[in-house]
Formats: C-alpha cells, sequence, structure tokens
C-alpha cells in the first residue's frame, strides 16, 4: 500500500471513533485533509466541528459542516488529528503544518485523543523530525539562542507565519528522551506560545496504517 492509502485508511477508521449528535475537534495536516472528506459523509449525523487551523476550518465548511468557535463548546468527547512522530507511550511531536498551537488547546479540550498515521511516523525516541516550536517574532533571536544552549539547532521556517502571526522554528538534532519534561522546559523560555511536543497530554488511541491492516494503540 502507499502511503495515502494508509493515510486513507486510518482516515475511514477513526470515524469509529466520532459520536453521534456531538462536537469532534478535526486536526491539521495531509492525514486530517482525509478524515475531514470521510467525516464529511456522515456529516447528518454529528452536530458539528472545532477547527485547529484555518485550512481545517474552510475546507470543514466547504464540505458543509457547521464550525464551531471553541469558545463556544465546553465539552469535546473526541479529537483527531495526525502527527510527525509518535512513540509507544504515545507521546507526539506535531507542527509539521504549523498548527501545534491551535491543534495543542483543542486536543486540551477534548476527552479523548485519536492520532491517525501510516507506520512511518512510528519511532522508538522522538526527535527525528525537527520539534517545531511557534515563536513571537521579537523573541526570534533570543529563543534561537536558548534552543542552541539546549542542543538543538533552530532553524526559522522560511516564509511562514502561523494563523496566530507568530514564526516557527524547527529544532534539528534533539534526542528528545524526557518528552514531558522537554515540552515544560522549552514551554518556559520567554517568547515561546508553544513547541510540538505532546507529552503532558498524549494521544489516548493511536490509529497507524500498515500493510496488515490499521492497527490500534494505545500507552496501555
Ligand atoms: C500539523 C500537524 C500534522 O498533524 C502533522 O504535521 C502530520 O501531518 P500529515 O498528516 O500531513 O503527515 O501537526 O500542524
Amino acid at each position: 500500500m502507499t502511503q495515502d492509502e494508509l493515510k486513507q485508511a486510518v482516515a475511514n477508521a477513526a470515524l469509529d471513533y466520532v459520536v453521534a449528535d456531538r462536537i469532534v475537534g478535526v486536526g491539521t495536516g495531509s492525514t486530517a485533509r482525509l478524515f475531514i472528506e470521510a467525516l464529511s459523509g456522515i456529516k447528518d449525523s454529528i452536530k458539528g466541528a472545532v477547527a485547529s487551523s484555518e485550512d481545517t476550518k474552510h475546507r470543514l465548511e466547504k464540505h458543509g459542516i457547521r464550525v464551531y468557535d471553541l469558545n463556544e463548546v465546553t465539552d469535546l468527547p473526541v479529537y483527531i488529528d495526525g502527527a510527525d512522530e509518535i512513540n509507544s507511550l504515545m507521546h507526539m511531536i506535531k507542527g509539521g503544518g504549523g498548527a501545534l498551537t491551535r491543534e495543542k488547546i483543542v486536543s486540551a479540550v477534548a476527552e479523548k485523543f485519536v492520532c491517525i498515521v501510516d507506520g512511518s511516523k512510528f519511532v522508538e525516541v522522538l526527535g527525528r523530525f525537527p520539534l517545531p516550536v511557534e515563536v513571537i517574532p521579537m523573541a526570534q533571536s533570543q529563543v534561537t539562542r536558548e534552543l542552541i544552549c539546549l542542543g538543538g539547532r533552530p532553524v526559522l521556517r522560511q516564509g511562514f507565519i502561523t494563523d496566530n502571526g507568530n514564526l516557527i522554528l524547527d529544532v534539528h538534532d534533539l534526542q528528545i528522551h524526557d518528552p514531558v519534561e522537554l515540552e515544560s522546559q522549552l514551554n518556559h523560555i520567554a517568547g515561546v506560545v508553544t513547541n510540538g511536543l505532546f507529552a503532558r497530554r498524549p494521544a489516548d488511541v493511536c490509529l497507524m496504517g500498515t500493510d496488515k491492516g490499521v492497527v490500534t494503540l494505545t500507552a496501555d
């Protein structure tokens, strides 16, 4: 199977986690886009969606799915999104599409985080994929220096501005042995909005596309 076929398989499988007559949280990226298309097929059975990016919002609306502002929502049974890397503890690196901050906010509200990935995203140690860090523009140089002190090699994502008007530094050469600790440490650097480690709030379930079919993983 091609990588796109594996992504399609997990996008379809994620429909089983969508709760009827409720709002669903929707992620960003190529796998999330396939999920949005799958979701459009059952749109009459849901109340609507919360989007983790402007791109996702527009795609949901194009399919006739009502998009709620997160501030209007108190109960969100499930958030469904891709990842750039995931380990056996369901810790993830996210933000390859630059939507990490809104993804983290929406996933924080959700009762369940369902991560949908093809098998290439599964790693033993996070860090091969450069870790995205969203930064307030005036803090770019200072945050760069701090990230170098932590052993990383930050590279400015060229020509990219987040939905929140900020920059992304992609941090290479990190071997992330304690994702929970590093997530907190990075978020304490002045000028960092958030970073792409999703370890303090890991996924609850990972649907992984493999040649043998969709495998369901949990941290337990
Ligand atoms: C966007 C993300 C995506 O979930 C992540 O980059 C994976 O994307 P894809 O499904 O295209 O491989 O975090 O900010």
